[in-house]
C-alpha cells in the first residue's frame, strides 16, 4: 500500500484529468462493422421505445396504471440507453477513446440512477400485477393515479439520490497511476480499481448502497411473482389460467431479462479469463435490456399491438385524404 504523503506527491505530480475506455474491441477493420451494429441497436431502441410513448399517450385504452408504468419505463430507458451508446459508437467511429474524468463521474451518475430507477419501476409493475391477479377486486381502489404517480416519483428521486451519494465517493479519490478502463463505459469496478489509495471503505459502502438500489428491488419483485404464479396455479379452468397469466408474460419476460445479465454481470468473479465474458454480458444488459422492452411488449402484448394496428390504419386514412385533397 502506498503511504499518504507518497500519494499526495504522485496526486500532483500528474493530476489525470481524461481516462482511456478501451471499449469492446480495438481491431481496426471491425470498427466499422461495430459502429454499424451498434448504431442500428441505438436507433431500434430510441424509435421502439418512442413508439410505447406515443401508442400509450394516444390510446384512450391504454390508460391504464399498467401502461403509465410501461410508458414511463420506455422513457427511461431511452435516456439508459443514451447514456452509453452515443459515447460508444462515436468512439467506433473516430478511435477517439478518451473521456474526461468529469464525463465518467457523470456517465456513471446516470446510468448507475437510471438502473436504480429501473429496478424500482420494474418492482412497482410487478406490484401493479400482484395487486391485478391476487386482489382483482379492489384493484382500481388500491392502484389509484396517485399511488402510480408516488410510486413513479419515488423510486427515480431516491435512486438518483443515493447514486450521488456513490458517485461523490468516487469523485473524491485520487488517480494518479495507469488511466485506461478495461471497458465500454464507466462503471463502478473499473473505475475505483484506477484509485491509487486504499478502496476497500469505498467498496464496502458502495455495496451496501447499491444493495439498496438493486437488491431490495429485486426481493419484492420476486415475493410479488411468488404470490401471482401461486395463484395463477389455483385457478381451475385452464382458459382463466392462461388469461391470468397472459396479462403478466410480457412483464415476466422484460424482468427475467434484466436481473439475469445484471446478476450474472456483477455476481461471476472478475477475474482474468472471465473478463472477456464480463463485458459480453455488460454488452447484454447495457444494451440489449432497452431494446427487449419495446419488442417484447410490440409483439407480445394483445392490447400494445391492438394499439399499433389502429394508429397505423389512422395515419395511413391521413395520409391518404392528405393524398386526395392536393
Ligand atoms: C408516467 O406516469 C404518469 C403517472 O401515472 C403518467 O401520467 C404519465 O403519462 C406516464 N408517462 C408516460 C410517458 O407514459
Amino acid at each position: 500500500m502506498i503511504n499518504a504523503t507518497a500519494t499526495q506527491g504522485l496526486r500532483n505530480q500528474t493530476d489525470l484529468t481524461e481516462f482511456i475506455l478501451l471499449g469492446i474491441n480495438d481491431v481496426p477493420e471491425l470498427q466499422i462493422f461495430f459502429f454499424s451494429v451498434f448504431l442500428l441497436i441505438y436507433t431500434v431502441t430510441i424509435s421502439g421505445n418512442l413508439l410505447i410513448v406515443v401508442l400509450i399517450a394516444c390510446d384512450q385504452h391504454l390508460h391504464t396504471p399498467m401502461y403509465f408504468f410501461l410508458g414511463n419505463l420506455s422513457c427511461l430507458e431511452t435516456f439508459y440507453s443514451t447514456t452509453i451508446l452515443p459515447r460508444m459508437i462515436t468512439a467506433f467511429l473516430t478511435g477517439d477513446r478518451t473521456i474526461p474524468i468529469w464525463g465518467c463521474f457523470l456517465q456513471y451518475y446516470f446510468f448507475g440512477s437510471l438502473v436504480g430507477s429501473e429496478c424500482y419501476l420494474l418492482a412497482a409493475m410487478s406490484y401493479d400485477r400482484f395487486l391485478a391477479i391476487c386482489k382483482p377486486l379492489h384493484y382500481s381502489v388500491l392502484m389509484n393515479n396517485t399511488l402510480c404517480v408516488q410510486l413513479i416519483m419515488t423510486s427515480c428521486f431516491s435512486c438518483f439520490l443515493l447514486n450521488s451519494i456513490t458517485t461523490y465517493l468516487m469523485s473524491r479519490l485520487s488517480f494518479c497511476g495507469p488511466h485506461t478502463l478495461d471497458h465500454f463505459f464507466c462503471d463502478f469496478t473499473p473505475v475505483i480499481m484506477l484509485a491509487c489509495e486504499d478502496t476497500r471503505r469505498m467498496e464496502l459502502m458502495a455495496f451496501s448502497l447499491s444493495s439498496l438500489i438493486a437488491l431490495v428491488p429485486f426481493l419484492l419483485t420476486l415475493i410479488s411473482y411468488s404470490f401471482i404464479i401461486s395463484t395463477i396455479l389455483r385457478i381451475p379452468s385452464t382458459t382463466g389460467r392462461q388469461k391470468a397469466f397472459s396479462t403478466c408474460s410480457s412483464h415476466l419476460t422484460v424482468v427475467t431479462v434484466f436481473y439475469g445479465t445484471l446478476v450474472i454481470v456483477y455476481m461471476i468473479p472478475k477475474n482474468d479469463t472471465l473478463k472477456e465474458l464480463n463485458k459480453v454480458f455488460s454488452v447484454f444488459y447495457t444494451v440489449l435490456t432497452p431494446i427487449v422492452n419495446p419488442i417484447v411488449y410490440c409483439l407480445r402484448n394483445r392490447d400494445v399491438k391492438e394499439a399499433l394496428n389502429k394508429l397505423t390504419s389512422q395515419l395511413c386514412n391521413f395520409f391518404r385524404d392528405a393524398w386526395i385533397l392536393s
